[in-house]
């Protein structure tokens, strides 16, 4: 039990029930740590604990880190806190950047399932993406070049996925999500929809552009300090779902962007690059809902979903 001693409040763990020595060597203030780590309850804990205290403590000792540097290291971490908010997320931007976040995609849900291949979610997802019907758009008139996507959501076994949600968001043309605008009131470019009987889904949007990562905050400065450049190549975000599926994460690249070999996130996969076709007719523009012009670019491609039972059999 939790007691105050002296004024201050001990949280009642009782000492551990072994030996520790004195921690007057790097060696045994490594050894006192796993030992004690030995105590979580939890097997899955302890395993991750263990781990990340033998690669930290020989990150440590294998660069000899100077006081100095553990400082800025410290300075750094404070400042990614200070500039996360309930809309900024700097620590999810730093995991990205360090490939963390492509790794954990990467690991978790490797290719061979016959699925669409997933990548990572990022920090500009929000949970106001309103519901929108076929058809309709994500974007607010004037954001962008008019893009319309459709194809159908099917299993694996390529049967359609009907009422299957698609959730998606993008930027506007100038490259900023609605989150970083400071005056933003409601979601723009951002929909949710879901898939008719037979699997269909369309919705307008803009045609996707490349753009940098916020580069104002402490992540920027990390990549400006080691020479690395903040630029995203083109995309669209797309979370699928249905019952009885694995959720799906994911993003579609429109083709020939200068930037996707070289993603500041490591998000692009090959196969999650596509086509844009070029439409130029009036009638087809009407009647595809955009106000305007004769022309929008289509993307046309399936999404397939992998079912649970299958995901957990090869994992
Ligand atoms: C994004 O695509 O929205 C994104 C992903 C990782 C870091 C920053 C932005
Ligand atoms: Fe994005």
């Amino acid at each position: 039990m939790s007691h105050e001693v002296h004024g201050a409040l001990y949280n009642g763990v009782p000492k551990p029930p072994f030996e520790l020595s004195y921690p007057d060597n790097p060696d045994a203030i490594t050894d006192n740590l796993m030992k004690l780590a030995d105590l979580a309850p939890d097997v899955r804990d302890k395993f991750l604990l263990k781990n990340l205290i033998t690669h930290l403590h020989a990150f440590v000792k294998e660069t000899s880190l100077s006081s100095d540097e553990w400082l800025k290291a410290i300075k750094f971490l404070t400042s990614v806190g200070h500039t996360t908010t309930n809309i900024r997320q700097e620590f999810m931007l730093l995991s990205d950047v360090m490939g963390v976040s492509a790794l954990v995609d990467a690991i978790n849900f490797p290719p061979g399932h016959g699925g669409t291949e997933s990548t990572i979610l990022g920090p500009f997802h929000t949970d106001d993406a309103p519901d929108i019907e076929q058809g309709q758009s994500i974007a607010s008139e004037g954001k962008g070049e008019y893009m319309y996507i459709e194809g159908r959501v099917l299993s694996s076994d390529g049967t359609p996925i009907s009422n299957a949600t698609i959730e998606s968001w993008e930027t506007d043309s100038n490259g900023y999500y609605d989150t970083q605008y400071v005056n933003r009131e409601k979601a723009d470019l951002r929909g949710r929809l879901r898939t008719d009987k037979d699997g269909h889904f369309g919705f307008r949007a803009i045609v996707p552009v490349a753009y940098p990562i916020p580069g104002d905050g402490p992540v920027g400065q990390l990549l400006l300090a080691v020479g690395r450049h903040n630029m995203r190549p083109n995309h669209i975000h797309l979370i699928v779902e249905a019952p009885g599926f694995r959720k799906l994460i994911t993003m579609f690249y429109p083709e020939g962007d200068t930037w996707l070999e070289s993603d500041a996130v490591f998000a692009v996969k090959k196969s999650l690059v596509v086509k844009l076709q070029e439409v130029n007719d009036e009638a087809e523009a009407r009647k595809r809902g955009f106000p305007k012009g004769s022309s929008f670019k289509l993307l046309q491609r399936d999404v397939i979903l992998v079912p649970e039972k299958q995901a957990d059999l090869k994992q």
